[in-house]
């Protein structure tokens, strides 16, 4: 008996060995070319509720202040204790473990391209990265503090750099070492003591602002490919062009690889009680006396113009933020959840599109037929976007 080998079966095995007819097209080549950062490095979108956003002086105190575990309830957790510089800015947790190992609800977001978003959380919730700042440190799964001891800490130990970024120290004469609002007589304050509080607080979240956005990453072997220095493999240009064809590119756009808007994809909640996403979250930005059209905001009237734009967003149920992809294969969880646990495990999500038991409101019609096409190539393609480590500097402390 003689073994006939199929045409098509041979050039099916052959292409997955090797990849087939995958190549680029003049048009894809462009509009990848387009995605990549230019020569002169990333330009940052200008952040206009924060005045001292490209203030190296600032920059340098929201450094001090991102590795000092003296901004946490107990000593025993930074900003760093979740964002680690070599798991992606990052962490390897499913979901992050705050102060005496309290649990949260969602996974840690990387912080190495956040200043290229335009929300930020899973859930949009905060409308400016010196905002998010100081949400992290309040939550009680997380860091635990309180703006009354964040405001006395920072004036204490870093009251000259302080000074120094935003002219003045107040008198913090009567206000207690541990208040915010619900908790240690904070409704008992003048509002002048209230004020002077969440100014310095506020203030602290703008230095730190001032330092996440000298991180980035570009000069990727992407970029380098886009500016001809390299080429791509086989797999790469293969994965490449998939990413372009299944529509991966409508929402992971531009030069993040995330169009900072929020999609539902069907991944779901973590814990019994489901994750509304961005639902909630436009409603918590709306509410809060952090978001841009506060009085602490320096530019109001910006932040009440994105509001209206946050207020009139639609399909927001179980929608969450489209995570950059610059960096996505050295982080070690994926997606809000963090509940998948290798990039390939991610990718396969996409090809059984099927929202998860615990997911609510409809997948993003952007889903329909996307489909990854060959996890190995995919992989191969994200894998380009590695970022290389930031310079020693920016990580001192
Ligand atoms: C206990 C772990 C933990 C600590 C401590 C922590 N974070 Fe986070 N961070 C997270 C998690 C989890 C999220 C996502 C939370 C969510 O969406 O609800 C997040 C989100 C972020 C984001 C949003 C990124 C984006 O793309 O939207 C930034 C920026 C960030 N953190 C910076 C900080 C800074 C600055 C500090 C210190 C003041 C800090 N984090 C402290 C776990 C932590
Ligand atoms: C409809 C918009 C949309 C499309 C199309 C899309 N994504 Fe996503 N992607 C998202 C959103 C939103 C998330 C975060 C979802 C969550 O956690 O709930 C995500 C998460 C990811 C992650 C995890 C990143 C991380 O850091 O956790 C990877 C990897 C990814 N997408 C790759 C792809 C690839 C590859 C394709 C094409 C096959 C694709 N995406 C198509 C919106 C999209």
């Amino acid at each position: 008996m003689t073994t006939t080998i199929r045409p098509q079966l041979l050039l099916t095995v052959i292409c997955l060995t090797l990849g087939c007819g995958r190549d680029l097209s003049q048009q894809e080549t462009e509009t990848l070319i387009a995605m990549a950062v230019p020569a002169e490095g990333m330009s940052r979108m200008a952040s206009p509720s924060n005045a001292v956003a490209d203030d190296p002086a600032a920059a340098a105190l929201g450094q001090k202040i991102f590795f000092d575990k003296g901004f946490s309830h107990d000593g025993s957790v930074a900003c760093a204790s979740c964002h680690v510089a070599d798991q992606g800015w990052s962490d390897d947790r499913a979901v992050s473990v705050g102060v005496q190992m309290r649990k949260g609800g969602r996974h840690s977001m990387p912080v190495l391209t956040a200043a290229d978003q335009r929300w930020w959380f899973w859930d949009g919730r905060a409308d400016s990265m010196w905002s998010q700042a100081i949400a992290a440190m309040e939550s009680e799964d997380e860091m635990d503090f309180s703006r009354a001891e964040a405001a006395h800490y920072v004036l204490k130990r870093y009251g000259k750099a302080y000074a120094q970024v935003f002219g003045s120290v107040p008198n913090l004469s009567g206000v207690p070492a541990r208040a915010k609002p619900g908790l240690g007589g904070w409704e008992q304050l003048s509002p002048t003591q209230r004020t002077r509080v969440e100014r310095v607080f506020t203030n602290i979240g703008k230095a730190l602002e001032a330092y996440e956005r000298k991180l980035d990453c570009s000069d990727t072997r992407f970029d380098q490919w886009a500016k001809g220095a390299v080429t791509m493999t086989r797999q790469e240009s293969e994965g490449a062009a998939n990413f372009i064809r299944e529509g991966c590119v409508d929402c992971h756009s531009g030069a993040n690889f995330s169009d900072s808007e929020f999609h539902n994809i069907g991944i779901g909640s973590n814990g019994p009680a489901p994750d509304y996403g961005r639902q909630t979250g436009a409603i918590a930005l709306a509410l809060s006396p952090f978001n841009a059209a506060g009085v602490y905001s320096d530019d109001r009237n910006w932040g009440a113009a994105r509001l209206k734009a946050a207020a009139a967003e639609q399909g927001t149920l179980g929608a969450f933020r489209t995570p950059s992809l610059r960096g996505v294969a050295q982080r070690r969880s994926f997606g809000h959840r963090g509940d998948h646990r290798t990039l390939r495990d991610f990718l396969n999500h996409y090809d059984r599109l099927r929202p998860q038991p615990s997911a609510v409101g409809q997948l993003d019609p952007l889903l329909r037929g996307v489909n990854v096409r060959g996890e190995r190539s995919m992989e191969a393609f994200l894998s380009m976007l590695n970022c290389r480590p930031v310079p020693a500097a920016l990580t001192a402390h």
